[in-house]
């Protein structure tokens, strides 16, 4: 008997093929019983087979199932009349009705994989971008100003109960976390532009009320053109950066680049009561079918998933896989075992999946 269902949208392009990847190293891990993986349909080609993006079944499984994995969603000239994507409609639509309000992008840079950032490897780089996923200026989608041809407009929205159970979020990690590579300490750096817009104003004036509840943890500021800066010069600085949802969307790039890239960045958008851990990067059509695609951003936002999974139900023997499976990914890339395309290396596919479940061994 499985003792956690999970909701798995395999979705578009290289979604199938990196969402099994997933499963096969998931499984080798945790054995095969621990964990029911049940199909559900849901992205753009099911949209252009069917209308619907994410169907009603789909949602309620990933409504009342365990958590949910996801491959990658999307297919360019896939869009609506007003030229909004509909494969990203899949990841807003589980966002805003499910409360995903914490999207969890880590930015690690692992032993083996180069950096552009040459002087930060072994260690030096090892942050958690937090960012807010409900609001912002996402808020707006689907709900902005189209006037004739010739206006358009989106509204930013920042809201207390949002920042609030962010910050507290983006605070609460830092706690669990061992602080900055660069002097230990635990710090949570507020991204925003609150010298220029009183939403983001805000925005850091709500931060700074939750922090007040944190005095061991450091607070810190930085404006979102200048964090970019600081990303690159100085990335051992930080521990955890709180951002709202399209400078997070934004940032996390490019904390993803300096780390390996989007084939090696996973993420975890969490909720009170739901969650869903996807690869960060998009569908790439272009590889898809063709055993091409890394599935490392996506095993490893399984190790998130485990995480989450272990903490929420006080099962260890997740957190145990899950530690067994990151050791086993960084031994795969630190000696060379395996090596995606987007690393440098020629491994396929199920070349690296099958060279992380022999690493387990
Ligand atoms: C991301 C993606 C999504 C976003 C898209 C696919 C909806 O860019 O998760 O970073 O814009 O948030
Ligand atoms: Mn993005």
């Amino acid at each position: 008997m499985a003792n956690y269902r999970i909701a798995t949208i395999e979705g578009d392009g290289i979604g199938p093929e990196v969402a099994q990847a997933t499963i096969s190293v998931l499984k080798a891990a945790c054995g095969e019983n621990k964990l029911d993986f049940q199909m559900f349909d849901g992205g753009a080609g099911h949209y252009v087979k069917t209308g619907h993006v994410l169907p009603d079944d789909t949602f309620a499984a990933c409504r009342d199932l365990d958590a949910i994995l996801h491959g990658a969603a999307g297919l360019p000239g896939v869009v609506y009349p007003d030229g909004t994507e509909v494969g990203n409609d899949l990841h807003l639509r589980l966002r805003f009705r499910l409360d995903l309000y914490a999207n969890v992008r880590p930015v690690k840079l692992l032993p083996g994989v180069l950096s552009p950032l040459r002087a930060f490897e072994n260690g030096g780089i090892d942050y958690v971008i937090i960012r807010e996923n409900t609001e912002g200026l996402y808020a707006s989608r689907g709900a902005g100003v189209l006037l004739r041809d010739e206006f358009a407009s989106d509204s930013l929205v920042v809201t207390r109960k949002g920042t609030e159970r962010v910050a507290k979020f983006a605070f609460e990690l830092s706690r669990k976390r061992n602080g900055a590579p660069r002097d230990g300490k635990r710090r949570v750096t507020v991204c925003d532009k609150a010298n220029i817009l009183r939403s983001y104003a805000f925005f850091r004036a709500v931060c700074d009320d939750v922090h007040a509840a944190y005095p061991d943890i450091e607070i810190d500021y930085a404006y979102a053109d200048a964090i970019t800066v600081h990303m690159v010069k100085r990335p051992d600085f930080y521990d955890v950066i709180v951002a709202e949802n399209m400078f997070g969307d934004i940032i996390s790039d490019l904390g993803a680049a300096t780390v390996g890239g989007m084939g090696i960045s996973p993420s975890g958008e969490i909720g009170d009561g739901h969650a869903l851990f996807q690869g960060a990067h998009g569908s790439a059509p272009d590889i898809a079918g063709q055993n091409l695609a890394s599935p490392v951003a996506t095993i490893l936002s399984g190790v998130m998933m485990l995480r989450w999974l272990a903490e929420r139900h006080g099962d260890d023997t997740l957190s145990d896989a899950a530690n067994r499976i990151e050791t086993a990914v960084g031994t795969v890339l630190s000696k060379g075992l395996a090596v995606p395309r987007d690393l440098g290396g020629k491994a396929s596919c199920t070349e690296v999946t099958d060279a992380i479940c022999r690493a387990m061994k």
